[in-house]
Formats: structure tokens, sequence, C-alpha cells
């Protein structure tokens, strides 16, 4: 890649953003690679070091307006200019939806949604004045399709897919593309970092035993995802792609079940899904 690609990746501390800092940093980019806990940053640290990789680590919380502009700050002094927006933070809020108290929703949406147009907000003014720019926004096969007990993490997942598909048109003026990329399930610290709805944890739930089958088909099926570096590959090819698309699926199981519910009824589709997670 063009050595002069200033990238700004958020939620590096692990899985995907890591993985994606690397992969963008040996591919000669300028790479900030931002977290919100310093703490954190050992493991990037030590390959950085290693492999002398053009990376520098800063702290950026995607809830914290400060934080935010004062990352994009730092990184337009130090070196003038952002090609390559990837916002990856993201945590997820299991529970049964009547489970689930609108805070909790909240925080949910705060992250994954709020957090993404925080950042991107923040950026968009550099990407405009350069007229060029690429924007990555992490979004999940979730954002395409529902799952029980996964409501509150789905929909913050439309809520990306929806507002990516709606910018996209209006900053192709600038120069600026839109990148939506969807994968399945990817071994990382997600579901360790997952948070349970209060009210799931309680023995009186009318949904506790429904939860704990789920957790179990989770479990499982975690045990079967792919590695965060096999994301930070499609992530690298879908930013230098000839043929550039909105949408980048990451993985074949989510390529499957999006195939399946192409030609599935909804009733169908679920009972499939269901099926997958027993
Ligand atoms: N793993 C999957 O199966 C999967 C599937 C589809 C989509 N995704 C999406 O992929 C993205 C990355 O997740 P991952 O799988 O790599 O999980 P991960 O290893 O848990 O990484 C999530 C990252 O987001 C950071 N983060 C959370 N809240 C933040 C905040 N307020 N500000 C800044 N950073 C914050 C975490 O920081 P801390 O270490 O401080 O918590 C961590 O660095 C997420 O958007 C997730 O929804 C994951």
């Amino acid at each position: 890649m063009d050595d002069k690609k200033v990238a700004l990746i958020t939620g590096c501390s692990s899985g995907i953003g890591l993985s994606t800092s690397v992969a963008l940093a040996r591919s000669g980019c300028t790479t900030y690679a931002t977290m919100r806990d310093l703490s954190k940053s050992k493991l990037l640290q030590s390959i950085l070091e290693k492999e002398k990789l053009p990376i520098s680590i800063i702290q950026l919380d995607v809830i914290e307006d400060k934080s935010v502009t004062r990352a994009i700050k730092d990184i337009i002094e130090k070196s003038g200019r952002i090609d390559i927006l990837v916002n990856n933070a993201g945590f997820g809020i299991t529970g049964a939806f009547e489970d689930l108290t609108v805070d909790e929703i909240k925080q949910q949406f705060e992250t994954n949604f709020f957090g993404l147009i925080r950042v991107t907000q923040g950026v968009l003014p550099y990407m405009r004045s350069q007229h060029s720019g690429v924007i990555v926004n992490i979004s999940s096969g979730l954002g395409r399709f529902g799952v029980a007990t996964n409501s509150a993490y789905a929909s913050s997942k439309f809520a990306v897919e929806g507002l990516t598909e709606s910018m996209s048109p209006e900053l192709k003026q600038f120069g600026i593309r839109t990148v939506l990329i969807e994968p399945g399930i990817i071994r990382t610290k997600f579901i360790q970092s997952s948070k349970l709805a209060r009210k799931s944890k309680d023995i009186t739930s009318p949904y506790r035993k429904y939860m704990e089958n789920m957790e179990k088909g989770m479990k499982k099926l975690i045990e079967c995802g792919q590695a965060p570096e096999y994301v930070a590959d499609i992530i690298l090819s879908a930013i230098q792609d000839n043929n550039p698309k909105l949408r980048y699926l990451a993985g074949q199981d989510v390529e499957q079940i999006l195939e399946a519910k192409e030609k599935l009824s909804d009733e169908d589709f679920h009972n499939m899904l269901k099926k997958m997670s027993s």
C-alpha cells in the first residue's frame, strides 16, 4: 500500500482491531492503533517492536467526546491527514429482550453505534478536505439477521448497516468510500467480554433455562470460529479493492447463513438458526 496512507483504528487492545492494526502497518500504512485502556497495549507493543512496524498506540474511548477529539487532533498534528478509519470498537450484551433494561440497550448503542458516529464525525472534515478516504465499519452477520438473546447487539449492528448505507452516497462526491465488514464467528475475547443482562442472571427470570441453552450453543459455535487475522486480511483487501463494494462478508458461516436467508421463509430461516445453536 502507498506508504503515505495514515490509518486510525479503534479497539486495538485485542482481537480484530489488534490484527487489523498489524496488517495495515505491515502493508506500509502509518498506523494509529487506539484503545481505551493503554495498560492493555503490551501484546501490540511487543509485536510492533519485534517487527519494527509503523504503529503508534494512542488512547481513544469511543464513548468519550474529549478522548475522541484529543486522539484525532493528536494524529492530525503528527501526520497531517487520516486516509483510513476502521471503526472496530464494540462489545455485546446478551439477554432475552424482556430481561434487558432500556439503560442496558442504550449502553450497547453508546459504544457500537454512537461511538462509531462520534469517531466518524470527528474524522470526516479532514477526509472531505483531502477529497479522499475510506471508512470501514465493522458490522456483523448479526447486522443482517437477528438471533434470540442478541436483540440489543443485533439491533446496534442493524443500525450501523442503515447508517453506513445512507452515508455512503453522500460521501462519494468527496472521494470518500464507506465499507461494511460483516464477520461471522471469530475467535477473539468477544464472548468473554460480553455482558449478560442483569435480570437474566436472576434465577427467577422466565428466560433463564432458555439463556443457559443459548449460552452452551454459543460456546460450541465460538470454538469453530475463524482467527481475527482472517478478518484483518479481508479488511485490507476491501480497502485495496479495485472493484469496490459496500459489503464484505468475513466467514464461511456467515456466507452460508445469508445464502440460506435469501432462499428460506423467515420462519424456516429461524428454525434453521435454532437447530444450529442447539
Ligand atoms: N468476535 C466475533 O465473533 C465478532 C463477530 C462479528 C462482529 N464482531 C465485531 O468485531 C469488533 C471487534 O470485536 P472482537 O471480536 O475483536 O472482540 P474483542 O477482542 O473483545 O475486541 C473488542 C475491542 O473493542 C474495544 N472496546 C470496547 N468498548 C470500547 C470503547 N468504549 N472505546 C474503545 N474501545 C472499546 C475493546 O477494548 P477493551 O479491551 O478495553 O474492552 C477491544 O479492544 C466488534 O465491533 C464486534 O462487534 C465480532
